[in-house]
């Protein structure tokens, strides 16, 4: 297993001088889960983002080492992949052409053996050639997992996994949460308890809202 450490310190998030959270630190290793809970409107979305380099936060400071080199913030995508509900992929492209044309930006070499083996896992093989815009939301969700994976992320985020799965979706989910897990991080937002069993540690937000 690679060297991976992920080190939250003190993170804090305030839109409009509103606190969303604060004080959110935790450590993560290669081996480990963490899951982030709170009802809607907490902040799980936000704290994701924070963590992907989406978005800035208030205070606080989070590193990622690899193999002992510090990652700039601009080089995270890199190392992470993201599954989200706020994250589009093209409409007008088939299911293949999103994950070549993912591929061709990641520099990946000779993707064609991932990207099939993904879209059979992900029981889209049949579906490749079909445009995105006749694929069903849980369809969607499928290639998002696909296209997250196709450069074997050392950190996968996943921000509501189960969004518009149904039970097959979610399975082949859970093997890929395990498997994360065995050789990297994986850091996940959701609210259900099932989920939570994936996670070694737990980071509860609880919608502080307060009017500074
Ligand atoms: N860019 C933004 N500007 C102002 N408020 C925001 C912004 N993004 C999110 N919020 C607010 O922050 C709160 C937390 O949102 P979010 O992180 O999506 O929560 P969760 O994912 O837990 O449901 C919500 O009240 C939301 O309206
Ligand atoms: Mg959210």
């Amino acid at each position: 297993m690679i060297s991976i450490t992920l080190q939250v310190k003190n993170i804090a998030k305030e839109f409009n001088r509103k606190k969303l959270f604060e004080n959110i630190s935790f450590d993560a290793d290669a081996g480990s889960a963490i899951a982030v809970t709170g009802k809607n409107g907490s902040g799980k979305s936000t704290l994701v983002k924070i963590l992907c380099g989406l978005l800035e936060p208030t205070r606080g400071t989070w590193v990622l080492t690899v193999e002992d080199k510090k990652i700039p913030h601009e080089e995270y995508y890199k190392n992470i992949g993201l599954v989200s509900p706020y994250l589009n992929l093209y409409d007008e492209f088939s299911g293949i052409e999103n994950l070549d044309f993912i591929a061709k930006i990641r520099r990946l070499q000779n993707p064609s053996t991932i990207i099939e083996s993904v879209l059979e896992d992900f029981g889209l093989f049949k579906h490749r050639k079909k445009e995105v815009k006749y694929y069903s939301s849980g369809m969607k969700q499928r290639l998002k997992y696909c296209a997250a994976l196709l450069h074997k992320p050392e950190i996968l985020f996943l921000d509501e996994p189960q969004s518009n799965l149904d039970s097959e979706g979610i399975s082949v989910v859970r093997t890929y949460m395990k498997q994360q897990r065995e050789r990297g991080i994986l850091i996940f937002a959701t609210n259900d308890e099932d989920d939570l069993s994936y996670a070694d540690a737990v980071i509860k937000l609880n919608s502080l809202n307060i009017e500074k």
